[in-house]
């Protein structure tokens, strides 16, 4: 498949739908506390969606990198989970748990996709830090969504930024392009090494989620016995952080948020 490119018109309609994202997105992350369940989270996902007339974009969905429909709405992956976690009524979050919550959501045919990391309660100076880093891949590597540009681009920002502060980027896993469907192409790698030869150019009217993901010790990730939920082989701590953004001819147009 082609890379998509979108009418203003169409973006407008994005936008709609990453603002459901962003304002759901605020609300479970506000109720992020020890002591509750990672289930507890997907009801008020699935409920705060519903309220605003959206679907869950996630919930019954079958990504490109799995031959099962996803079951819930949200994906939680809690410290060395890096992403994808299922929501489980048995898991709860505790003290200091480094959350993070990847959430899309489809309005009137278009889907947007965001995804934020917050510490329950109080967290290390080490995941603090992580959680920062991540944060900041992410708004240097939106600096780069500009027509003219490469995929690389992005991929540098963010491995340059874990550079900076010691950290690594996940191997295989990255951000792609997103609008009538979640995952579109292009692929958007988070680390380098997965730069590949078609390094296609980014053009006005592309809309892509860009998502760093990156971890304390190792690039290499193992998935769970749940047959979702990734996490890091060294069991390292690991942060994300997603934005749906739109290349205009102004630049960078964060569509997630608020
Ligand atoms: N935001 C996630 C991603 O881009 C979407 C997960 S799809 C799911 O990878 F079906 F696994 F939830
Ligand atoms: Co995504």
């Amino acid at each position: 498949m082609a890379i998509e490119l979108y009418s203003t018109k169409e973006i407008e309609k994005i936008k709609r739908a990453s603002q459901v994202v962003a304002e759901v997105l605020h609300i479970v992350a506000e109720n992020v506390k020890p002591g509750m369940s990672t289930w507890d989270l997907e009801m008020i996902a699935r409920e705060e969606t519903k309220k605003r007339g959206a679907k869950p974009a996630f919930l019954g969905y079958k990504p490109p990198f799995s031959n099962v429909r996803y079951p819930a709405a949200l994906c939680i992956s809690i410290n060395d989970e890096v992403v994808h976690g299922l929501p489980k009524k048995e898991k709860i979050i505790k003290e200091g748990d480094v959350v993070s919550i990847d959430f899309g959501a489809i309005l009137d045919g278009y889907a947007g996709d965001s995804a934020i990391t917050v510490i329950a309660g109080k967290g290390s100076e080490e995941a603090e830090k992580l959680l920062k880093a991540t944060k900041e891949a992410l708004y240097n590597a939106i600096e780069k969504a500009i027509p003219g540009k490469k995929i690389g681009d992005i991929t540098h920002a963010i491995h340059e930024t874990a550079q900076k502060y010691g950290f690594r980027t996940i191997l295989r896993y990255g951000g792609h392009g997103v609008g009538r469907r979640v995952h579109e192409e292009p692929f958007i790698p988070n680390n380098i090494k997965d730069i590949g030869k078609k390094n296609p150019r980014l053009r006005q009217g592309m809309v892509i989620a860009i998502e760093p993901m990156l971890s304390l010790g190792t690039e290499e990730t193992v998935e769970d016995g749940d047959g979702w939920t990734v996490k890091t082989k060294d069991g390292s701590l690991a942060a994300h952080f997603e934005h749906t953004v739109a290349i205009t001819k102004k630049g960078p147009v964060i569509l997630t948020e608020l």
